[in-house]
């Protein structure tokens, strides 16, 4: 991958039908982890959804590199260098490990001027990249509906070194996933983050992202209502910032 960017959102709104999903949200991501806490409802998502494309903002500003950027798409993310894995799992369940890598940017190879999808170097460039985070997958050939939920995240989060993306966004990406498939998801996240990638993720698990992040951002009804190191705060407190009997001074 790429080294991590710095993203910056200024002032973003959000409503949905009367429901402000955001409120006046700023924030800077830089290298390392970053996690995003809070209750059902907060926000989280559609903080995710802006950054990664899914969903355009009412109003704020997105910076990446201290440049002004319009994220219409993820197919407009994913060119800028941000890339999404979903708590749903979303991979193409009839497509092999390879082609789920290659969705939308096929490697095409021409024989007399005829364009023709280049599997072979695909197959072969899929299996280097799962090699080198020493992901565990039969085969590239497999079809993804046959993996499991593990295995599964691993071939988006491949996709994503593959491609070279400088700042990756996690929503929930555990969440589908039993504990040793967490764990070993978790170990590939620390390796990309140890390489100072910029790194987002949204999760429940308080007591794992209090070993792992660098910085903790609390969401509380759209809007966020703190920001820390881990090492300077304790579970009663993030508690206390996500159900709002506290309150940043
Ligand atoms: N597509 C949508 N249509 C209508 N309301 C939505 C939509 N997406 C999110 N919301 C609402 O916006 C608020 C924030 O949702 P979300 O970002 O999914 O929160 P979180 O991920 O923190 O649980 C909630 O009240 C939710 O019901
Ligand atoms: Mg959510």
């Amino acid at each position: 991958m790429d080294n991590g960017a710095v993203l910056r959102i200024e002032d973003v709104n959000k409503s949905y039908a009367g429901i402000r999903a955001l409120q006046n949200v700023s924030a800077r991501f830089g290298p390392g982890l970053t996690a995003i806490i809070g209750d059902n409802g907060a926000g989280k998502s559609t903080f995710m959804k802006i950054l990664s494309g899914v969903t355009l903002p009412d109003t704020g500003s997105l910076f990446l590199n201290d440049h002004l950027i319009h994220i219409a798409s993820p197919f407009a993310a994913r060119k800028l260098g941000i890339e999404s894995l979903y708590q749903d799992l979303a991979l193409a369940d009839t497509l092999n490990v390879y082609a789920n890598m290659f969705l939308g940017r096929e490697l095409v190879r021409r024989v007399l001027g005829i364009p023709f999808l280049d599997e072979r170097q695909m197959a072969r460039l899929a299996t280097e990249t799962l090699d080198q985070v020493r992901i565990n997958i039969p085969s590239v050939h497999t079809m993804v509906r046959s993996l499991s939920g593990g295995q599964r995240q691993a071939v988006a989060l491949a996709r994503a070194i593959h491609f070279k993306a400088s700042v990756l966004l996690l929503d929930e990406p555990t969440a589908a996933l039993g504990p040793k498939e967490t764990d070993s998801f978790n170990q590939i996240i620390m390796a990309v983050v140890r390489e100072g990638k910029t790194v987002i993720m949204v999760t429940h698990n308080i007591p794992q992202m209090m070993e792992m992040a660098d910085r903790v951002i609390i969401m509380r009804a759209g809007q966020i209502v703190a920001q820390t190191d881990p090492k300077d705060t304790s579970q009663e407190e993030i508690m206390a910032f996500m159900v709002g009997s506290r309150r940043a001074v």
